[in-house]
């Protein structure tokens, strides 16, 4: 069962300068999605789960002055990606466009988020999930985020498509037919599942 859609004209899209910044891993329009979710949640914390060189912690960064704590969580040379797609992706120089930041933590392991537990990461408001993309990881790293993001957060993946390269869609269809509320934003490889409020019971 695939994830019920959004169209794109329900999010508050604002226009992103690109000027001088890299278009690696994103199709056009998605980045200015992701801020967009990551805006609605007004976030003090955010997690990203495979970093890279920081070109979106830096855009995350920049858009929202009032985030206290970015840990952008990635790998050590001679990690072996599970999927073959990603095997040149692991980063020469992780965080380094998002370095300058004083609320930037670079989180690096062997395994990356593999070797990481609850206790390792701070709670935040948005969790941006686009690391190793192979089911293993797509499920840890969900957990890990389900436990640290606070209520009214928003869980957001990357790399949601039919490609047939990767475990996210086949993974996230599954939480979904499990009865997740996880959303897919139309012509983008982005979906996303807010968490909600406590509710009050009656
Ligand atoms: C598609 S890139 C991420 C792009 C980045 N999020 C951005 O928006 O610019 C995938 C990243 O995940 C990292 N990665 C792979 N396996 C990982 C793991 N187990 N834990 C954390 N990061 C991982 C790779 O080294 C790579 O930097």
């Amino acid at each position: 069962m695939s994830l019920p859609q959004i169209d794109k004209s329900t999010i508050d899209i604002q226009p992103f300068n690109w000027r001088g910044v890299t278009r690696r891993f994103m199709n056009p329009g998605e980045l200015e999605v992701l801020l967009a979710l990551a805006g609605s949640v007004q976030p003090l914390g955010v997690v990203e789960f495979g970093v890279n060189e920081g070109r979106t912690a830096k855009a995350i960064l920049d858009a929202f002055p009032g985030i206290r704590t970015y840990q952008g969580i990635d790998v050590l040379p001679g990690y072996v990606t599970t999927k073959s797609v990603q095997r040149g992706e692991v980063p020469q120089r992780p965080g380094y466009l998002a370095r300058r930041d004083k609320r930037f933590d670079l989180v690096l392991r062997a395994n990356g988020s593999l070797d990481l537990g609850v206790g390792d990461l701070l709670a935040c408001d948005v969790a941006f999930i686009d690391g190793d993309h192979g089911r293993v990881a797509v499920e840890h790293d969900t957990a890990l985020a389900r436990q640290i993001v606070r209520p009214g957060g928003i869980i957001i993946w990357h790399d949601y498509h039919d490609l047939g390269t990767v475990d996210v869609r086949e993974v996230l269809d599954e939480f979904h037919a499990a009865g997740a509320d996880i959303v897919h934003v139309a012509d983008t490889w982005l979906a996303f599942e807010r968490i909600p409020f406590q509710s009050v019971a009656a």
